[in-house]
């Protein structure tokens, strides 16, 4: 039976509150946050009292927290992020997010799961050798960002109703992953072996 389409309401307000949003009402979160450190969003951290890099991503931790509180057990963010380059009192250096993104997700409760690189194509010839051909000051620019994927804790057991292939639960939806005949897993969630556990257990139950 077809499914009715879902619903839209669109909330407005600071990501680290999400009053509208119940705690575990949530699905999936898919998020591209002020980045730490590119002055385009120098003025949104220091509305949240931040101006150095620690307290930018402090102020950044309360946000995956609501996130967390907000999802359902299971459920998924995504967080597109770039790394920054930027001249400090200590010189010219690199500032790490999609690590202390990683790091923070994972101090909020949030299980790692491989990320996506996002290779920005650059229309910049001297992208790779920024200061032309002389070797001594050549530089690499950034030309990627991440779309960094956590879980809130373990997979989900789909009820069977909702899977079109019913030895899914173990098996991604591209069709890579294990199988109850091949007994194999694959990288990513065929590698959660308790969640592939459960979802055996859970279909077993259901007669599967
Ligand atoms: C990197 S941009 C993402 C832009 C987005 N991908 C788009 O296409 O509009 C960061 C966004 O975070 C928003 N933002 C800043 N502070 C926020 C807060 N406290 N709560 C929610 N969003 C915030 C900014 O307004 C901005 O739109």
């Amino acid at each position: 039976m077809p499914r009715a389409a879902p619903t839209i309401r669109i909330e407005e307000g600071d990501a680290r509150d999400l009053p509208g949003v119940a705690p575990g009402s949530v699905e999936l979160v898919v998020t591209s946050p002020p980045y730490p450190m590119i002055p385009q969003w120098d003025e949104s951290f220091r509305h949240w009292g931040a101006r150095t890099y620690p307290e930018m991503h402090e102020r950044l931790a309360e946000v995956w927290t609501a996130c967390h509180r907000a999802l359902v057990p299971g459920g998924l963010l995504a967080v597109n992020i770039g790394d920054a380059l930027r001249t400090g009192d200590d010189g010219f250096r690199l500032w790490p997010n999609h690590v202390d993104v990683e790091r923070a997700c994972e101090a909020a409760g949030f299980r790692p799961l491989p990320y996506i690189l996002w290779k920005k194509p650059t229309n910049k010839p001297n992208a790779f050798l920024g200061s032309g051909f002389l070797p001594p000051n050549a530089y690499v620019t950034l030309d990627c960002e991440f779309i960094l994927l956590f879980r809130r804790g373990a997979l989900r057991a789909f009820p069977r109703a909702d899977l079109a292939d019913p030895t899914a639960g173990t098996r991604r939806p591209n069709g890579i992953g294990g199988s109850r005949r091949s007994g194999t897993m694959s990288a990513g969630y065929g590698r959660d072996r308790s969640a592939a556990a459960r979802a055996r257990s859970h279909r077993r139950s259901l007669g599967a």
